[in-house]
């Protein structure tokens, strides 16, 4: 959580949106041993959209179910609770947020760069010789919500903030230094508040604030420096971007992780790959 004082700007300048109820009940059984399925099932009922969701994730090919699932509570059973939680959670903020784009904000960019940072967390879950306490799934969460506070900021801010992005595209600058000089506060701090309010569990906090540095905190927790380098490759292949795999090697996801210079070549040539494939 930033200190109070920046707190208490984003307050002033956002509406943080109320946490959806069935991420606060989910947030509140994960942490429960005995977390009761058929509790968590009763609840998705009464919400068609995400009901459907869940069965849909359950009924993929990665479950490698026998027969279809159409029994809510038996999916999730399949899914567990934290694919659960990951589940609704993504499917909750894509909600909460859907009014960004009706301003005419093409939101498009904004979650295909969000679906490529997870995509690569995942990836360099699997590549690392990090001891992670999460797996590539949790990871892809933190890399998919990382940019939560740029949907924040669009949805309080909309005309200000695109021009800032504006600005930082034709800088060629990191947008995080223009929006403390506009807002008094940048996308990560206007991230971390919400993530703070909502409780969301620490390493997708720690994710959304840190994922620009800085680099002493970023040597330390290695789920926020993974994201970061997901990030930092992820920008790097957007059209105008040129990232060359060796440029990699000091950003400190790469220390922690030990990634030799085949690896990060193929994570940029991965980033390329999928930056193709993903339609939003
Ligand atoms: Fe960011
Ligand atoms: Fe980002």
């Amino acid at each position: 959580m930033p200190e109070q004082a920046v707190v208490d700007r984003v307050l002033s300048s956002v509406v943080i949106p109320t946490i959806p109820k069935i991420v606060q009940r989910l947030t509140k059984l994960l942490h429960k041993r005995d977390a009761g399925m058929n509790e968590v099932a009763a609840e998705l009922a009464h919400d068609p959209a995400l009901s459907a969701q869940v069965l849909r994730i359950a009924n993929s090919a990665y479950y490698g179910l026998e027969e279809p699932v159409l029994d809510i509570a038996r999916a999730a059973t399949y899914l567990g609770m934290r694919t659960l939680y990951e589940v609704v959670l993504r499917a909750s903020i894509l909600r909460t947020f859907e009014g960004v784009s009706d301003g005419g904000f093409p939101i498009e960019a904004l979650w295909k760069h969000s679906i490529l940072t997870g995509q690569l967390a995942q990836w360099l879950t699997t590549q690392s010789n990090l001891r992670l306490d999460l797996g590539p799934s949790d990871l892809y969460t933190c890399g998919l919500l990382h940019d939560l506070g740029r949907l924040v900021l669009l949805s309080a801010h909309r005309e200000q903030y695109e021009e800032v992005l504006r600005l930082a595209r034709s800088a060629k600058v990191d947008s995080a230094a223009i929006e403390t000089e506009r807002f008094g506060f940048s996308h990560t701090q206007a991230g971390a508040v919400l993530a703070c309010i909502w409780q969301l569990p620490q390493p997708l906090q720690d994710s959304i604030e840190f994922h620009h540095g800085p680099e002493r905190y970023l040597q330390a927790n290695a789920t926020a420096a993974i994201v970061a380098l997901a990030d930092h490759v992820a920008r790097g292949v957007e059209p105008g971007s040129r990232l060359a795999p060796e440029s990699l090697a000091t950003h400190p996801a790469c220390k922690l992780a030990g990634l030799p210079p085949q690896a990060l070549e193929e994570l940029v040539h991965q980033a390329e790959v999928e930056y193709r494939q993903i339609e939003v």
